[in-house]
């Protein structure tokens, strides 16, 4: 029997790169997928059969019969969020109890677990992460305390572990002096939640996703996040807590390193930030503006303005390295279309200082700039490569040259037809 394979698709800066447009193409190939990291921080915009939803923990491959999806070991859950989440594609008619399976060891993230994500940011003032408010650092750190409740706790002793786990926040709220919240409907609402969690299989996910890939099926690792974000490899401290590099799919899932096949790295046509955190491209100017404008650039989860600038092939080429990229898949190459003169960020500068590898902090480095010529042609109607204005052709060859990695996909549209695969 042929060993299947597990296929990592990742956004390789920021987030927001556009997962979601491009699973439609992903997920029809796999049997399997599964997130293997983040929780309801993330914010995967779908547009199925003129719907949208906005999954959060739920993997993109849940509108599809026949196939199983997996919230993974290194997944954090919020059963409140989540039962919203499964009630509104159960509303629209999607089955999801057989289809999707929940690890046993994801972390819960409890209401108090969001109040101390206040509170830890309000303590940092101007230095705050600027976090969606989920919960998800507290919760990591509750797993790395070795004092987290888990999935599987559900289904044991449940009510005196949460009391525990609660009253161990509350008095570190009380030290912290943020005694202003009240939790009262909100946990009932969250205790709701994992009653309702009990009826999807909660299982041991590492044996459900090795036994498939024995029996030669293949698994997609949907991503969450961006590699920029990752507690590691990210911008410390601007990050998330999570692992959401190609290291992270093996932890999170209980895969082998040699189980992995393909790692498609998204990354935009143009640079975005959410949240706090250096970040050299920023443009505060009119084109910042507009590339904002003209990409819609607010947050999927906060609403929140995404901070915008050129390419970076600083960041670009260090998340490939890390990821070990084989193919590059390229968003919202439309946004640039305006554009007389494009800039690509190949290098930072600071005191007299220039490097091309990614530094240990960003802060304070500038970018250095080349020129690329723009295209000056509506790319949203481009179906076929060969339709593809000079001046975008080479724009990818450049970024090819660049970072070594071909990219294999181009989205040029919202819609689903403005995406092309390149041989
Ligand atoms: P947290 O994950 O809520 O702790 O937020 C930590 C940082 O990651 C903040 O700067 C957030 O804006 C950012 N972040 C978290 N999730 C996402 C996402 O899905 N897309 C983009 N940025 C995110």
């Amino acid at each position: 029997m042929t060993k299947g394979k597990v296929d990592a698709l990742l956004g390789i800066v920021f987030g927001d790169e556009g997962k979601g447009k491009v699973v439609d193409y992903f997920t029809p190939r796999y049997d399997v997928v599964a997130r293997f990291a983040g929780g309801p921080n993330a914010g995967h915009t779908i547009i199925f059969d003129g719907k949208k939803f906005v999954l959060r923990s739920i993997p993109s491959g849940i509108f599809d019969e026949g196939k199983i999806n997996i919230i993974g070991n290194g997944c954090v859950i919020a059963p409140d969020l989540f039962m919203a989440e499964a009630h509104e594609l159960e509303a629209a008619g999607y089955e999801l109890t057989e289809r999707l399976h929940i690890s046993r060891r994801a972390h819960l993230i409890l209401p108090t677990h969001r109040v101390l994500d206040r509170a830890y940011e309000a303590a940092k003032g101007k230095n705050k992460v600027g976090t969606t408010g989920k919960g998800i650092g507290p919760t990591y750190s509750d797993k790395a305390q070795r004092v987290g409740l888990r999935v599987g706790d559900i289904l044991n002793n449940f009510e005196e572990k949460y009391r525990a786990l609660k009253a161990r926040h509350e008095q570190i709220l009380r030290d912290l002096h943020f005694t202003d919240y009240d939790l009262t409907e909100e946990e009932e609402n969250w205790l709701k939640g994992i009653e309702y969690m009990r009826k999807f299989h909660l299982t041991d996910t590492e044996f459900e996703i090795n036994r498939a890939l024995a029996e030669g099926k293949n698994v997609l690792a949907e991503g969450a996040q961006g590699s920029l974000l990752d507690i590691d490899h990210g911008t410390y401290p601007y990050v998330s807590s999570s692992s959401t590099t190609s290291g992270g799919v093996c932890t999170g899932l209980g895969i082998a390193p040699n189980t992995i096949g393909h790692i498609f790295g998204i990354f935009k046509a143009y640079s975005t930030r959410v949240g706090g955190g250096p970040f050299p491209v920023e443009l505060f100017d009119e084109t910042g503006d507009t590339l904002r404008h003209i990409g819609n650039e607010y947050g999927a989860v906060t609403g929140r303005n995404r901070r915008c600038g050129w390419l970076d092939l600083v960041a670009l080429k260090y998340a490939i390295m890390i990821n070990g990229v084989t193919d590059l898949v390229m968003m919202k190459g439309d946004v640039l279309d305006g554009f007389d003169t494009i800039k690509v960020c190949t290098a930072y500068t600071k005191d007299g200082v220039t490097t091309t590898d990614m530094p240990y902090d960003t802060a304070g480095w500038e970018p250095v700039y080349e020129d690329v010529p723009g295209w000056h042609t509506p790319l949203t109607a481009v179906r076929e490569e060969k339709d593809f204005p000079k001046a975008f052709a080479d724009y990818i060859a450049y970024i090819e040259q660049a970072t070594g990695t071909p990219i294999r996909i181009v989205s040029v549209g919202p819609d689903r037809e403005a995406t092309i695969i390149r041989a």
